[in-house]
């Protein structure tokens, strides 16, 4: 039996589907455990190239069994539209996707609510996916939410709506948004429960004997350790914990069960979204233009910046990683020299990531050192040793700065395109 948790170490983003793609072969269940389809997870494959909200990224490797944990919050038009673009790619979901009735669905005024909030925040605002993320989460939060489970009682599941809808609507007219109709979301939402029905089942049973059964199992964390609301650059977080231990509720995996932590992180930093972000870099307009990414999720330009010791080393320790999973070291190929953060200065004084809040990590100095750059392709390279050896130092620095072992070097998007390091 093997449990192994992948977990961002950034803002999101970090390549984690790429790495669950790689991993899965291995697996006989991958699953989700937080957050929603604020996700987007990039696996590019045999079968093409997929941006996955929902599904968990091991769904390609067809030996798979794939769970969606109660601690997740999902739009069913999302998931739907998901499960067909994947079955229309050849990739067959019966019998093979599992849905907890925990999971708890996003309605329309989740998603009306979320727009509303960030634009009464103004120049504040969260920079949200609009996907009803926070409201969503908040509503189970505060024991006004709907679960997959309450769609078996209809009677039921019309009474809570209608409440909601009565509260919603409310706070909807007060900010001048447009209400709701029960009727039209009821017979919506219905249709979708209809088509998800086959794949909704309490995960507590097959989990509990798959970890009897020694099953290997691959837990995707969704959303990256500084997006967490309670470990994150808080208010400019997600609406899920997004550490490795979330994995224990979300999914439902006693925590002695787990036996492997791979971190996952980029070889620089991005971040969409508003929220401090100490490395990032404003007067560099090639650096940007070769590090700026397009974000899966919303088509929003991805902020960047060079590597943060200081928050990779802080997202290790909090969610005990043992080893590092590190991406994109081919996009650095593009830099003569290369910066990386060791630590971060404050009024003078060294400082720590978890010492701060929000809006002191935006003033902090990061300390930076200069790294050679290789300046060459290194998409091709399979061995470790073929690397150029200033990319070797790169990846030696970071592990140095870090105090775990980068198992994994990725230098493409592609599944295959990873060198593994031998022990
Ligand atoms: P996730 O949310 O953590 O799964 O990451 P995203 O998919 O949102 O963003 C990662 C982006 O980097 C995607 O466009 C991936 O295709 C891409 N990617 C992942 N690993 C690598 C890599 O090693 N090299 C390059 N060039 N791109 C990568
Ligand atoms: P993956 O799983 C990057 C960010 C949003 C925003 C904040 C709150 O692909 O790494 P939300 O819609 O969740 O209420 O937005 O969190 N965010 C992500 N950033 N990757 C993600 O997911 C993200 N999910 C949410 O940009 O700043
Ligand atoms: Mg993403």
């Amino acid at each position: 039996m093997s449990v192994t948790v992948l977990s961002g170490m950034q803002w999101g983003d970090e390549g984690k589907g790429k790495a669950v793609d790689f991993f899965a072969a291995d697996y006989d269940y991958v699953a989700r455990f937080n957050g929603g389809n604020n996700a987007g997870h990039t696996v590019i494959n045999e079968y093409g190239t997929f941006k996955i909200h929902l599904i968990p990224s091991g769904v390609f490797h067809l030996h798979t069994r794939c769970l969606m944990g109660g601690g997740m919050v999902m739009d069913p038009k999302v998931l739907l539209e998901e499960m067909q673009a994947l079955q229309e790619a050849g990739i067959p979901l019966e019998g093979r996707l599992f849905i907890s009735p925990r999971a708890h669905v996003i309605f329309p005024y989740h998603k009306i609510l979320d727009g509303l909030y960030e634009e009464a925040k103004g120049a504040a605002a969260t920079g949200t996916t609009r996907r009803g993320i926070g409201p969503a989460f908040a509503d189970k939060i505060s024991y006004n939410g709907i679960r997959w489970s309450d769609f078996r009682h209809p009677a039921r599941l019309r009474e809570k709506l209608a409440l909601q809808l009565e509260l919603k609507n409310r706070i909807i007219r007060a900010l001048g948004g447009e209400t709701l109709s029960l009727e039209a979301i009821l017979d919506e939402y219905m249709g979708y429960y209809e088509r998800l029905r086959p794949s909704i089942t309490e995960l507590f049973p097959i989990v509990q004997q798959g970890l009897r059964e020694g099953k290997h199992f691959l837990l995707e964390q969704a959303m990256g350790s500084c997006l967490d609301p309670d470990w994150g650059t808080y208010p400019f977080v997600t609406g899920s914990t997004t550490i490795a231990s979330a994995a224990t509720s979300g999914l439902g995996i006693p925590p002695r069960a787990i036996t492997q932590i791979i971190g996952v992180t980029k070889a620089y930093t991005t971040r969409v979204g508003a929220g401090p972000m100490p490395t990032e870099i404003h007067d560099d307009p090639q650096a940007l233009q070769v590090l700026g990414e397009i974000a899966a999720t919303t088509g929003r330009r991805r902020r960047a910046g060079w590597f943060d010791a200081e928050i990779v080393r802080f997202s290790v320790q909090i969610a005990g990683v043992d080893a590092l999973f590190l991406t994109k070291l081919d996009v650095l190929s593009a830099f003569e020299r290369i910066k990386v953060c060791v630590g971060y200065r404050y009024q003078g004084e060294v400082v720590h990531y978890a010492d701060l809040d929000s809006y002191q990590l935006a003033e902090v100095e990061p300390i930076y050192e200069e790294l050679p750059g290789w300046q060459e392709e290194i998409g091709h390279v399979r061995e470790y040793e073929s690397l150029p050896a200033p990319a070797r130092r790169y990846v030696e620095r970071i592990e140095q700065l870090i105090g775990v072992p980068v198992r994994w070097i990725s230098v493409g998007p592609e599944r295959e395109a990873v060198i593994v390091r031998p022990l």
